[in-house]
């Protein structure tokens, strides 16, 4: 894998407050890197630094391991920013605004043209291009808002909470163009505080707290860290099941029934299912269903953190 940015060491304060602790990571080529994390996390400042909308008090920021110091304006050009709040232009249509975002980074002529095309029909608005912004439902904003960030085919889009407060079918359109673009070779960086966004669209996530990296991974990796996973086995009847010989079997830590459901928890990784199984064979028990839960990113953030996500 080819680091694309490479933050080492980043450093911010607000009045004398630290909000970002040195925190160091990369960015890989062709990946969606999501950053996971509550509100007041350090998401949105992070991205600022990145984009060089804010500045920072210590620390290093290389793209393509060239120091961004020393080559700002180039380096820009090379990013798309979708900002957490809209940036648009009301009395413009859309393909106006568009047309305004990609001049500011030089395109003209075909290019400009091909831009605006390519952004409009990435975020599927081509049939809008004449409207006004405000026609537009918030959900159709956001998709502008994201065509105006990628007319200029930047290598690493960075978008800061681009879903929060529109209806799910316009997520599920946004989502699924950052996949396409991704297929088609952009690099992603993502934040969110939701973490169906994250299961839906990460390759590799990071999990921010308070200014903090607290997690690093894939998902199943992440998945793997935390502790214990639950197996719920559905039967025909639970009524003559006896459980305690369950606590005998290697990794279990608990077991409970509810109706006809028996709810196993275990240690990841202690390969137990054909010794439960066994179990209730040997108990003439009918086994309807077998259902395997491993923790979510919810339950991960809570276990790191001690607080829910949307605390
Ligand atoms: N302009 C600012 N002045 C002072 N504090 C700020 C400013 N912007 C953000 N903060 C503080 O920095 C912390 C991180 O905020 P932010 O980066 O916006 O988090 P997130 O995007 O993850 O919600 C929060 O505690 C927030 O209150
Ligand atoms: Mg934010």
């Amino acid at each position: 894998m080819n680091a694309l940015l490479e933050v080492a060491n980043l450093e911010k304060s607000y009045h004398k407050k630290d909000v970002i602790h040195k925190i160091s990571f990369t960015i890989y080529q062709g990946e969606i890197l999501c950053f996971l994390g509550p509100n007041g996390a350090g998401k949105s400042t992070t991205i600022n630094i990145i984009s060089g909308a804010l500045g920072f008090d210590g620390g290093e920021i290389k793209f393509k391991g060239q120091s961004i110091d020393q080559n700002v304006t180039q380096f820009k050009e090379k990013l798309g920013i979708v900002p957490q709040n809209l940036a648009l232009y009301e009395d413009l249509t859309a393909e106006q605004n568009v047309h305004f975002f990609a001049s500011l980074y030089g395109l003209k002529g075909q290019t400009l043209k091909n831009g605006i095309d390519f952004a409009l029909r990435s975020v599927g608005l081509t049939g809008h291009r004449k409207d006004k912004v405000n026609t537009f439902s918030g959900g159709m904003k956001r998709r502008l808002n994201i065509a105006c960030a990628i007319a200029h085919q930047p290598e690493l889009l960075i978008m800061d909470e681009p879903t929060v407060g529109i209806d799910p079918q316009s997520r599920n359109h946004i989502l699924a163009s950052i996949r396409q673009m991704q297929q088609e070779g952009m690099t992603v960086l993502y934040t969110t505080h939701y973490m169906e966004e994250v299961e839906e669209i990460s390759t590799r996530i990071i999990i921010m707290d308070h200014g903090k990296i607290i997690a690093e991974g894939s998902k199943e990796s992440l998945k793997e860290v935390s502790g214990e996973k639950n197996i719920v086995i559905t039967l025909e009847t639970s009524e003559n099941l006896h459980t305690d010989c369950f606590y005998e079997i290697e990794g279990i830590t608990d077991v409970k029934t509810l109706d006809q459901q028996l709810m196993i928890s275990t240690i990841q990784g202690v390969e137990n299912l054909d010794k439960i199984i066994s179990s209730l064979l040997q108990q003439q028990q009918k086994i309807c269903n077998i259902e395997i839960q491993s923790n979510n990113l919810e339950t991960i953030f809570l276990d790191l953190t001690g607080r829910s996500l949307r605390d």
